[in-house]
Formats: structure tokens, sequence, C-alpha cells
């Protein structure tokens, strides 16, 4: 991780689940655990927090707010308005603080209105693989955000796997590919596997096979750089096995359901960050 701009600064989190303790962890490579505060509203969360990884722990969201330079807004999208209310009416987001929220479907308007449209606010869209360092997390900055704001943000987020940044009109894309993408590779991993003991195989080794075949496939196309179909192209042999699979996988209609997919998520997306 490249930590620049985030040299010397405090980072405080609201909210110290699973999402907020994935980052931390990440951080904690870079950044020293005297500058890293934690609130909850669960204070044997934060205990265990706290022996865990060494961190300041408090149950005062006002208290992070003046330890930190940096806040991640990291409690569930529905109980966010009720977490910023105080906080605003004591003043204690500033102008001079960063604040990061991973709030799905919660927009920069949102924020900013809920805010103050003078604070700096990044959103960015996260997804559960960040809580193995394997996330894929896209950002965008709001009217007050400078560039190395969003660059201060992109470099938190690295911490946790790749990080992009991107205008916010991407975002309910970027929910429906990488946000609930993981829910889609465990469906294909899943059927791969009971496709797998169908043949015959023991579940167990079904599953290691799956697994490697999946995570190896995405490292070839990472390493070499090479368009998929080229990768895919290489392991089909004339009359062979795969090019037979592969007939089934259309014919089933493998590749538009993906297309289905993905459009039916961008369009809940929409109607999520539109009703809220
Ligand atoms: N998990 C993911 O992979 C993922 C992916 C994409 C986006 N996100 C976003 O990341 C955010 C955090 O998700 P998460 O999975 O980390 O959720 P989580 O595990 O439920 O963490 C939220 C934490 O905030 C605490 N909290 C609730 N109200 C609070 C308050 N008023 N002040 C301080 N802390 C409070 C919660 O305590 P209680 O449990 O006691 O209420 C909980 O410990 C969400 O907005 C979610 O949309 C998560």
């Amino acid at each position: 991780m490249k930590v620049s701009q985030l040299e010397g600064r405090r980072i405080g989190f609201i909210g110290g689940g699973a999402m907020a303790e994935a980052l931390l962890r990440g951080l904690l490579v870079n950044v020293p655990a005297d500058r890293l505060t934690v609130s909850d509203v669960s204070q044997a969360r934060l205990d265990s927090l706290h022996a865990q990884l060494g961190v300041i722990v408090t149950p005062d969201n006002e208290e992070v707010c003046r330890r930190s330079d940096i806040l991640v807004l990291a409690v569930k999208p529905q109980v966010l308005p009720a977490v910023l209310a105080p906080l605003k009416a004591a003043g204690a987001i500033l102008p001079r603080h960063l604040v990061i929220s991973i709030a799905a479907g919660i927009t920069l308007a949102q924020l900013e209105d809920w805010l103050s449209p003078e604070i700096p606010v990044v959103r960015v869209m996260p997804n559960t693989p960040a809580l193995v360092g394997m996330g894929a997390s896209a950002l965008s900055g709001g009217r007050s955000a400078s560039t190395a704001d969003v660059e201060m943000a992109r470099q938190l987020l690295e911490a946790v796997g790749l990080a992009e940044v991107l205008p916010e009109s991407y975002l309910d894309a970027v929910t429906a590919l990488s946000g609930s993408g993981p829910a889609y590779v465990y469906l294909f991993i899943e059927a791969l596997i009971d496709a797998g003991v169908k043949e015959g195989l023991p579940r167990d080794l079904a599953r290691r096979l799956a697994l490697q075949t999946v995570i190896g496939s995405a490292e070839m196309i990472r390493r070499t750089g090479n368009h998929p179909a080229v990768e895919r192209d290489k392991v089909t042999s004339p009359g062979g096995t795969t090019i037979a699979g592969v007939q089934a996988l259309e014919d089933g209609g493998f590749r538009s359901s993906v297309f289905a997919a993905v459009h039916a998520a961008t369009r809940r997306a929409r109607e999520l960050s539109g009703s809220r």
C-alpha cells in the first residue's frame, strides 16, 4: 500500500463492525495503532477490537471526531442519518475533516445534506472480499472533496484491495457488478461443486478443485492481461470436452443470465439510492 497521503493522519471509525475491522487490519500494516480510533454502540465489541488490534476505542462518536482527521462512516446505511444528526448538531464534524462513507446506497448529495456542503465527503462502494484483504472498491468525491482528499480515501481503501476512483454516476452499476458480484461467483462455485458431486466426485475434493479453478482462472486473466476469450480458446480444443461444456453453458443462457443479473441489480441499486 502507498501511504503518502495518509502519513501522519489520524483516522477514526464510527461503527466498529466487520468492514471497520477489515479496514483497520489493513491500515495497521502502515498506520500506528495510536492514530486509529473506533467507536461502537457495543462495549464488548470495542473491548475486543482494542484487545485484538491495540487501537483506541470509545463509545462516544464525538470523541472519534475530535481525535481524527479522517472519519470513516462504517455503520449500516439505515442508521446513518441517526448517527450523523447529533454530530451535526454538536458541530463535531468540521471542514477540516475528510468524511469517507462506506454505507451502501447512500449518495454524496444525501451525505452533504446530512452534514454540510462544505464538508469534504467521499462515497465508497466496497465489497465483502475486503474482509480478507481482496476487496474491490469504487469511490467518488463530493463537491468539497479535493483531488488530494479523494486520493487519500483511495489509499485508505487500498489497504483492503483494489480501489478505483469513478464519477458517482457509475456507482449503481459498480454496486451491481462488484458489490453484488461475490454472490454471483459464490453461486457459480456452488453449482460447480454440486455438478462435480453429480458426476461422482467426493464433495470435499470437488470443493477444493472448484475453488482453485476459480482463483487460478482469475489470476491467469489478471497476470497475462489477456482477454478472457483468449484464455478460453487455449483450453477449448476442437471436438474436445471443453467445447462440449461451453456449448451447454451457452444453451443454458449463461452469458445472457449474467447480463440480466447485472442489469437487474443496477436497476435495484438505482431504486434504493433514489428512494432513501
Ligand atoms: N460487509 C461488507 O462487506 C460491506 C460491503 C459493502 C458495503 N458495506 C457497508 O459498510 C458499512 C458497515 O458494514 P458492516 O458489514 O461492517 O456492518 P456491521 O458489522 O453491522 O458494523 C456496523 C457497526 O456499527 C455499530 N453501530 C450501530 N449504531 C451505531 C452508532 N450509533 N454509533 C456507533 N456504532 C454504531 C454496529 O453495532 P450493532 O451491531 O450493535 O448495531 C456495528 O458494530 C455498511 O454501511 C454497509 O452498507 C459493507
